[in-house]
């Protein structure tokens, strides 16, 4: 294991009281195109997701379908989840349970520690609880008896629970973001987090007693651990949280800790920028370098969910789409950090002139006019100067943008680079200029400008479309002769000429067919 700090990167962890729709598979996508981009910057990097599997939802869930809570999280977790994120083309280096005993362990030490510095007392909790956020709410919260969120009917609790001093962090926490802006972002969920911590913040009853479907209370094991508090903690536990720095998990902690970034979507942006960082400052441990909450996933106007009969499964558009559409299109359409609403005819219309257009087209015109022209080889190495100093700026403006988890801005400027090529293509004509045979160099020289151009927009386009841009690198011979795909460097791709002259193209599947 190297020394190297990772970038460390989560998505939250799923509760596995359903099958995936797009809403969950909108941050998770996020994340493994962030990840990617950083390997690819060399970087080491550390991607984790999982599923939570404890609370009164998911042991709902499981009663009103027979089974015990455990053989539900089993079946969902094995059967939905893992291949939803396999089908997707996800590539996290691990997954964590709620369930496991990694975890479960973890969990009780570091609440016994916790305990042991003071920070957890005994009380009685009385009020609202909604199942569905598996949250503790205030009258304010509610609309008529039910939760705003879910639109239904709340618990009322009347409890001897353990709570946690919450309110004791407060003005750390305000000072932590008031002088880290970059702590929570975008600033509108950094603002709510602000005014949520000014508004006065009660501690918070972390024990339920009415049911048994999570982690012993360690020394009161009459009480489960309340399931956020569990939840949590799954991105310290998967990591080593609290192992001795001598054993394999103290090395891999210090390796990974704090994490860099935790993606969230809005509606838990609370849970991660207050209860989280509240949580390990107790502890002593570092808190995350920065909570970034993403917009939802509309549909008819409200957020998509399965509860309320508006979730579509990924499966719905990748089966008609393709898996790399989809990644594409949500990544391209929304800005990371505002509502967006889907539509078919949205994603129809940008399938059709960006993807098949602007980018297929190209690879495909370019690699007919080689196997015509240039018998299937790629030509010596040219430089067309405008090009290169195109590629210069693109990639520098698609890495800013890309790691400020602007990924809108990073794709409009890689594919605004690949509008660009078309248009030179365009210009050039090669088509006219084999006609001539006097100036078989020009057409030489324009082809491969063309060539080392899709060289480049294939690295870049890499991390947001794995598969596609794979089967494109192959076709331009590029994997013969440059390696793997995966392994070129976002600050090599600027570098113009690289593509070498003499590779042989072959023409492979047609990157993005036409929709019926
Ligand atoms: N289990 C908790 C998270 C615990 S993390 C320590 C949870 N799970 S969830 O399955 O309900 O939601 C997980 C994520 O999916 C959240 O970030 C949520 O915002 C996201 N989404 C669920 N529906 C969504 C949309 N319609 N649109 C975008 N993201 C949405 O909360």
């Amino acid at each position: 294991m190297s020394a190297e700090k990772s970038f460390y990167l989560t998505t939250p962890i799923y509760y596995v009281n359903d099958a995936p729709h797009i809403g969950h598979a909108y941050t998770t996508v996020a994340g493994d195109v962030l990840t990617r981009w950083h390997r690819q910057r060399g970087e080491s990097v550390w991607f984790l997701t999982g599923t939570d599997e404890h609370g009164e939802k998911v042991m709902n869930t499981a009663a009103s379908n027979n089974v015990s809570p455990q053989d539900w999280c089993d079946r969902l977790v094995e059967d939905a989840w893992k291949p939803n994120w396999t089908a997707l083309n996800i590539a996290n280096d691990d997954f964590i349970r709620t369930t496991e005993p990694r975890h479960e362990e973890r969990v009780q030490r570091f609440m016994t520690l916790l305990k042991d510095n003071g920070y957890i007392y005994a009380g009685k909790f009385e009020g609202p609880y909604c199942i569905g956020c598996e949250e503790f709410k205030l009258p304010g919260d509610l609309d008529e008896g039910k939760c705003k969120i879910h639109g239904k009917p709340v618990e009322m609790l009347s409890e001897d629970n353990w709570f946690f001093k919450l309110s004791a962090f407060v003005p750390q926490l305000l000072e932590h973001y008031k002088n880290n802006p970059e702590a929570c972002e975008p600033a509108s969920a950094r603002n709510e987090v602000i005014a949520f911590l000014e508004s006065g913040v009660r501690d918070l009853s972390i024990s339920r007693s009415t049911f048994d479907w999570g982690i012993p209370v360690p020394w009161d094991t009459a009480q489960v651990i309340y399931v956020w508090f569990d939840a949590l903690l799954n991105y310290a536990t998967a990591v080593g949280l609290g192992d001795d720095p001598a054993s394999e998990g103290g090395k891999k902690f210090a390796q990974t800790w704090p994490a860099d970034v935790h993606l969230v979507g809005k509606d838990i942006l609370r849970f991660h920028a207050v209860i989280w960082p509240a949580m390990l400052m107790a502890a002593n441990v570092a808190i995350p370098k920065k909570v970034f909450a993403h917009g939802w996933l509309l549909v008819g106007g409200e957020k998509m969910s399965k509860s309320k009969l508006t979730g579509i499964a990924p499966s719905d558009i990748t089966d008609h789409f393709g898996v790399d559409a989809f990644r594409y299109y949500f990544l391209r359409a929304i800005p990371f950090g505002t509502d967006g609403s889907f539509s078919w005819e949205d994603m129809s219309a940008r399938y059709t002139s960006e993807l098949a257009n602007d980018f297929g087209n190209l690879a495909s015109r370019l690699i007919a006019m080689i196997e015509k022209y240039c018998g299937g080889v790629i030509p010596a190495v040219a430089k067309d100067a405008g090009l290169a100093a195109l590629l210069e700026t693109t990639v520098q403006t698609a890495d800013k943008a890309m790691v400020a988890l602007d990924f809108q801005g990073g794709i409009n400027a890689i594919m605004d680079f690949c509008k660009r090529v078309n248009g030179y293509v365009t210009e050039r004509e090669p088509w006219a200029i084999a006609k001539d045979e006097s100036r078989t160099a020009e057409l030489n020289e324009v082809l491969y400008n063309t060539a080392d151009a899709i060289r480049a927009l294939a690295v870049l386009l890499h991390p947001v479309m794995p598969a596609t841009t794979q089967t494109l690198w192959e076709s331009i011979g590029a994997e013969a002769t440059l390696g793997k795909i995966s392994e070129q460097k976002i600050s090599g791709v600027s570098t113009w000429g690289v593509l070498p002259a003499g590779c042989k193209v072959t023409k492979g599947a047609v990157l993005f067919p036409r929709l019926e």
